[in-house]
């Protein structure tokens, strides 16, 4: 008997809490060392070509949010496995109790939870209506859910939270990582063996996983993200992993007092700006197939600090630091004596290259203390060369702009359907920021 940690694959021969090789806690599981013996031929089996194998196509089921259906690619496949992931506070239980309403109308719908009573569940269930035929299991043993799983198959189960659930066969505290994979593979079988769609909801850790070490996201089928900060009303949702649609697509909520609102048109909301405002510039970003306007906002203050902060909300530090050097090394913008601020509107976050160009027109607006033209709207990747790299979905990006009342769109050089282009930064700066007085 050895024992191997499931994080890093350091082998101990005894067991131990703490793994010497990663650190990581209850890591460490009992593995047998006997030597792998030859096959037994009569375990073999028929192989089938794919052409052979017969597919009944599956329809999937709608979720009753549309912009939840949109971010598991069009509604949710039956029995898969989806994890849903997201701060405390954010809304996993509002945004799933109401996906169970709407699909308890047509089908059958089971909460199964742990974190809440019963009776606190009817509380928000009252709050957000449409729940009444809902089915609850308040239960936190795995073996118990999974019988009744087995029993009941319901279409659609909402496991709230995965942490909660504890078998006794595992020999760890509840919440651990053995309990938690061990709850998920099982739950993995009995979605696949009795049809049963199954979400879980995940707490992140303060490093942004789910569920402590990554153990999850290989398991289930689909990894949804939800973000956005409790003091703010708008929430993100956007999928991490899918095996049945596109990642990165993005659905937009707000928090109301009857739960959560989607909202389809994003771009109204997150591009909004004030003409002649000094450190704004709005973007248009692509999430997934979606893009969407929204403003960044960036304030250049002096400092006396030998190492000005550069601090990114919203948007990686990385990019943000290489935004800086470029404006500084190719735009005739030096920032050495100044900190740097930038945030996206909305609590957002932006991952993606295209928005370089409206994230540098922000700053450049902030340090030359000029507004950005009124009405712009600005794409493109920032080459380390100070060159503007055409961004991908172009088209689409101008489509948004315009039907959203941004005349003027900046953009790469060579856009097709963009008014105002350039081939590099520094001439970017010069397009795009208001002529000063
Ligand atoms: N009456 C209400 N009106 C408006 N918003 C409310 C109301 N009650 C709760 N909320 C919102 O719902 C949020 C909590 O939602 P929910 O319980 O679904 O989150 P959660 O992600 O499941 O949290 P946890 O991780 O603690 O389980 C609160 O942060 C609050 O903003
Ligand atoms: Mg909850």
């Amino acid at each position: 008997m050895q024992h191997v940690c499931t994080e890093c694959g350091t082998i101990s021969a005894r067991w131990l809490g703490r793994c010497p090789g990663c650190g990581a806690w209850g890591t460490l599981l009992a593995e047998s060392t006997e030597p792998a013996r030859g096959a037994d031929p009569t375990r073999a089996r028929p192989l089938l070509r794919l052409v052979d194998v017969t597919t009944e196509e599956v329809a999937r089921i709608p979720t009753g949010v549309p912009e939840l259906d949109r971010v598991l690619g069009g509604g949710l496949v039956p029995a898969s496995l989806v994890l849903v992931g997201g701060e405390p506070g954010v809304g996993k239980s509002t945004l799933l109790l109401s996906a169970l309403g709407a699909i308890s109308q047509t089908r059958r719908a089971l909460l199964v939870t742990g974190e809440e009573s019963a009776a606190q569940v009817s509380l928000r269930a009252a709050r957000l209506g449409g729940c009444d035929a809902v089915e609850i299991l308040a239960e936190t043993e795995l073996e118990a859910v999974c019988a009744t799983l087995e029993r009941e198959r319901p279409d659609v189960c909402v496991i709230d939270s995965v942490q909660t659930l504890w078998s006794s066969e595992v020999g760890s505290a509840p919440g651990s990582v053995n309990q938690v994979r061990e709850a998920a593979s099982r739950l993995l079988r009995v979605a696949k063996e009795s049809g049963v769609a199954t979400f879980l909801v995940g707490h992140v850790t303060k490093d942004g996983s789910v569920a402590g070490p990554r153990v999850l996201e290989h398991l289930v089928d689909c990894v949804l993200q939800f973000e956005g900060d409790r003091y703010n009303a708008h929430r993100v949702l956007r999928a991490v992993k899918n095996r049945f649609g596109s990642t990165n697509e993005l659905g937009v909520f707000e928090m109301t007092g009857e739960g959560l609102v989607g909202v389809p048109d994003a771009s109204a909301v997150f591009g909004k700006s004030e003409v002649g405002e000094i450190g704004a510039a709005v973007v248009c970003a692509l999430e997934g197939t979606r893009p969407i306007l929204v403003e960044i906002q960036a304030l250049v203050a002096p400092t006396d600090l030998a190492m000005p902060r550069r601090v990114a909300t919203g948007v990686d530090p990385k990019r943000l630091a290489m935004i800086v050097a470029v404006l500084a090394r190719h735009a005739g913008l030096p920032l050495g004596a100044a900190d740097v601020f930038v945030n996206v509107a909305g609590g957002l976050r932006i991952d993606e290259p295209g928005a370089d160009l409206g994230i540098a027109l922000a700053i450049a607006s902030a340090a030359r203390n000029v507004p950005v033209r009124p009405d712009l709207a600005a794409f493109g990747e920032i080459g380390l060369t100070g060159r503007l790299r055409p961004a991908a979905q172009a088209p689409r990006r101008v489509d948004e702009c315009r039907k959203l009342g941004r005349s003027a769109v900046l953009a790469p050089a060579g856009t097709e359907g963009a008014p105002l282009t350039a081939d590099t930064l520094r001439r970017a700066l010069g397009v795009g920021l208001a002529a000063a007085e």
